[in-house]
């Protein structure tokens, strides 16, 4: 256009040529049109004929070289030379105005004319940028605008750029905005707010339309990438977790595993979990994997303690929004308890023989529940004990019959308990019940008799023995006391006699006993416990004296201490066995002690006289002579047979006679008596002799009555042979008179013997009763009259 114009002037200038105020000729040809195209005919529009016009060699000029116009000369056609391009003509000024001249020569004449090229629709509007990326943060809300590149459309005027649209969606539209030198410009504009976690990102279509018709249009893809913001809270799977979990899991186990989303991205979305309430307790309980949601134990659980835990978790993101949930952990019992007995009161001794007694009220309880804490409850069998369930799980244990403390003195029980879980658990406890005793029970005395024996002489104080009793029961209801009973007979000086330790029961002799005074007594001792009351029981002792040699031989014939030496008189035709007489002796001691034995212990005339061992009978061993002196001594000895052996020895006198001429004498045969050495009996002689005796006895009884009386007197208190000793205290009428196996008179009798006549031939001797009057050791006067009494009476008539 430019330099066309300055064309124009340039030729107005120089050819000055009256064009002003003339019109120029107009003509309008469409761009791209094809070239040879008519235009139109010069001739007609400047009025010349056509030979005219070719006389005055038209030509066309320009300011540049007209290439587009070809003039035909001949017919004044004006022909499209070439295909116009307006745009590139022109570019976007409108209207694109090609001017140039038309020369005619002779004469010179000069018309303006135009070429105007009228723009087509044949440029689309495009976009620079086939692609535009546009990055919006999804909190942009509604109403924002975004500018976008415009797009160019070439064409002018009505075919240029009109219009924007973008492709069918529900978050933008198109704004058209007019800026500067008309260029318009698009403008996005935001509907509604988008939301990344629906649509991330988006691609529309921005179309640009020109004016043409029909309009053309180009196309750019606008990529819209919506940027996250932390608009989502994380949101837990569930809102409430309830788990159950057995009591007994292991410390590190899963409880549970929390999960929450967050449609965030990047560390918008990232999560971290962490407890948003927890009680002190549920730290030291629990403890939460703060990146996977899993929540541990940390400690172990009991539901004795806490059966539900309420735990708030809490989900935040890296923008710092969170949510929670709720997690209920419920525990599960486990028979992890076993049952507990809690004694209330407990009686550990009760009395024997008593009714049913509460020995121990208890109670039982499990700390785990359901089944887990139902219990059984029991006592070993055979046991004379019942359990009574009683309230509440009470029990009672009680006795269930009196019991005996002598059979059974102590029960150890063991109460059992076990609850109903699986695994069961047991629990014992053990207790020991006393049972205290009752005084039921008398002493026992372990002989309901006891003999005792103790040798005479015995010294003062002496244990003779010991009664023993036993008490079943128990403390001082079996302390037992020993005692003497008052004696049956009242003569008995029993306190005198014996005494008893009161606490073992042992018997002492208070004095020295005497076998000879007192052969045996009896009493009774007693056990009396000191219960209360008391019990006691009594038992019978009999001791009995046994026998020392306390007494020797007393020789009665021939009388040891005659005033008068006491003579026999043997005559010499007497034969050999003749018994000359008989040696009477007593011994106070009985059995061995009193077994006497004689010898001859010295003669005149050594073998001519013997004595019988055991019959004391002095017989001669030979025939007489002449020769043998007419008097002779013997001295004999009586021995008992103790340990050790008493003896008395006696003084016999023998004279030898011519003239005695008596019949030969048998002795009378006693009962019991050893014969003496060649004794020949004659039984009708002896009772001849008997029956003389007999007669004489009945005429001489006074004068003998006198004669004893006068040497009873005459003797005093020699009476005492052998070694007898300890003073007399009296003897007591009836005294025990025995006489041994042996035929030797035994103690207590006294024999006057006497010699009726010194030179007679017929002489007497007889014994008699006398009042014994024998020492007795100790005090053992008015005793004897249990004693047997014997009213055996030896004697020997000669
Ligand atoms: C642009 O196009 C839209 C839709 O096609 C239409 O509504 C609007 O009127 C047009 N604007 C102009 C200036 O032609
Ligand atoms: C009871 O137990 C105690 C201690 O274990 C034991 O000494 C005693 O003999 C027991 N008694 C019975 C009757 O079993
Ligand atoms: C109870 O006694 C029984 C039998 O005597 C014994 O086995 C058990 O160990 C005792 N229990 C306790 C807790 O002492
Ligand atoms: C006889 O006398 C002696 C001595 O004189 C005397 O020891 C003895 O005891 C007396 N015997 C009797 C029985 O009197």
């Amino acid at each position: 256009g430019k330099v066309g114009k300055r064309q124009v002037l340039f030729l107005c200038v120089f050819l000055g040529v009256s064009w002003a105020g003339a019109e120029p000729l107009r003509y309008f040809v469409e761009e791209e049109t094809e070239r040879g195209t008519f235009l139109a005919n010069l001739a007609n529009d400047l009025g010349l004929g056509v030979g005219e016009l070719s006389a005055r060699a038209p030509r066309i000029g320009s300011d540049q070289n007209i290439r587009f116009l070809l003039l035909n000369p001949l017919t004044g056609d004006l022909l499209l030379n070439e295909k116009l391009d307006r745009e590139e003509l022109c570019g976007p000024a409108e209207p694109c105005v090609l001017p140039f001249q038309l020369l005619l020569e002779e004469p010179l004449e000069i018309f303006r004319a135009e070429l105007w090229v009228r723009d087509i629709n044949d440029n689309s509007p495009v976009f620079l940028h086939r692609e535009i990326l546009l990055k919006i943060l999804e909190s942009t809300t509604a109403g924002a605008a975004f500018l976008l590149e415009s797009a160019q459309d070439s064409d002018a005027g009505t075919n240029s750029l009109r219009n924007y649209t973008i492709g069918p969606n529900d978050y933008f539209h198109i704004t058209v905005h007019d800026g500067e030198e008309g260029i318009l410009y698009p403008e996005l504009v935001m509907d509604r707010a988008l939301d990344r976690e629906q649509v991330p990102e988006l691609s529309l279509t921005l179309t640009a339309l020109d004016g043409g018709s029909p309009p053309r249009s180009g196309t750019a893809l606008v990529h819209i990438q919506v940027l996250d913001v932390n608009d989502n809270a994380p949101e837990f799977v569930q809102s409430l977790y309830k788990v159950q979990v057995p009591e007994n899991s292991p410390v590190g186990s899963v409880v549970v595993t929390v999960s929450a989303r967050d449609l965030d991205a990047g560390s918008n979305g990232e999560i971290v979990y962490a407890f948003l309430y927890a009680t002190e307790r549920i730290l030291e309980t629990f403890q939460i994997n703060p990146a996977s949601g899993s929540l541990y134990l940390k400690a172990e659980l009991n539901y004795e303690a806490v059966q539900t835990y309420t735990l708030i978790i809490q989900a935040k993101d890296g923008g710092g929004l969170s949510g929670k949930c709720t997690v209920v952990v419920e525990v599960t019992d486990i028979n992890d308890n076993p049952p507990e007995l809690v004694m209330s009161s407990l009686t550990s001794s009760i009395k024997e023989n008593s009714p049913e007694t509460v020995v121990a009220v208890f109670r039982i309880r499990d700390r785990d529940s359901g089944n887990n804490a139902k219990m059984v409850c029991s006592i070993q069998a055979h046991l004379p004990f019942v359990l009574k369930p009683s309230v509440e799980n009470y029990y009672t244990l009680v006795t269930e019959r009196p019991l005996d403390r002598e059979s059974q003195a102590e029960y150890n029980i063991t109460i059992s308990v076990s609850d109903l879980g699986t695994p069961r658990r047991h629990t014992q406890h053990n207790l020991t019940v006393r049972v205290a005793d009752v005084n039921d029970n008398a002493p026992a005395f372990s002989q309901p008799a006891y003999t005792l024996r103790v040798r005479e002489n015995n010294s003062p104080a002496l244990h003779i023995g010991t009664v023993r009793a036993t008490d079943a029961d128990a403390g001082a209801n079996a302390q037992l006391t020993y005692s003497l009973l008052p004696p049956s007979d009242p003569h008995l000086p029993l306190a005198s006699l014996v005494a008893i330790n009161p606490d073992t029961g042992q018997l002492f002799a208070l004095r020295a006993l005497d076998y000879e005074a007192l052969r045996a007594f009896d009493f009774q001792v007693r056990a009396a416990d000191r219960g209360a009351p008391a019990l006691s029981s009594q038992a019978r002792v009999r001791v009995l004296v046994a026998d020392a040699n306390d007494h020797a031989p007393v020789v009665l014939y021939p009388p040891p201490n005659a005033s008068a030496p006491c003579t026999e008189l043997l005559p010499r035709a007497a034969e050999p066995g003749y018994l000359l007489a008989k040696v009477v002796a007593v011994d106070g001691d009985a059995g061995q002690n009193a077994w006497l034995s004689y010898r001859l212990l010295q003669a005149t005339e050594p073998g001519l006289f013997g004595v019988g061992a055991h019959s004391g009978e002095v017989r001669t061993a030979r025939p007489l002579s002449e020769r043998d002196a007419p008097r002779q001594r013997l001295l004999l000895l009586v021995r008992d047979h103790g340990e050790p052996p008493l003896s008395a020895s006696v003084p016999l006198h023998v004279l030898l006679v011519d003239g005695f001429s008596q019949p030969y004498l048998p002795p009378p045969e006693a009962p019991g008596r050893a014969p003496g050495a060649g004794a020949g009996a004659d039984e009708p002689l002896t009772v001849a002799l008997v029956g003389a005796l007999a007669c004489v006895s009945a005429l001489l009884v006074g004068a003998l009555l006198a004669l004893a009386a006068g040497r009873l007197c005459r003797r005093g208190g020699a009476a005492s042979a052998g070694g007898c000793a300890g003073p007399a205290e009296g003897g007591v009428p009836g005294q025990l008179l025995d006489v041994g196996g042996t035929g030797t008179l035994a103690h207590g009798y006294r024999y006057e013997v006497c010699l009726a006549g010194g030179s007679g031939t017929n002489e007497f001797k007889f014994l008699k009763p006398m009042l014994p009057n024998l020492p007795v050791q100790g005090t053992g006067s008015n005793i004897g009259e249990k004693e047997n009494f014997s009213n055996s009476l030896g004697f020997n008539v000669q």
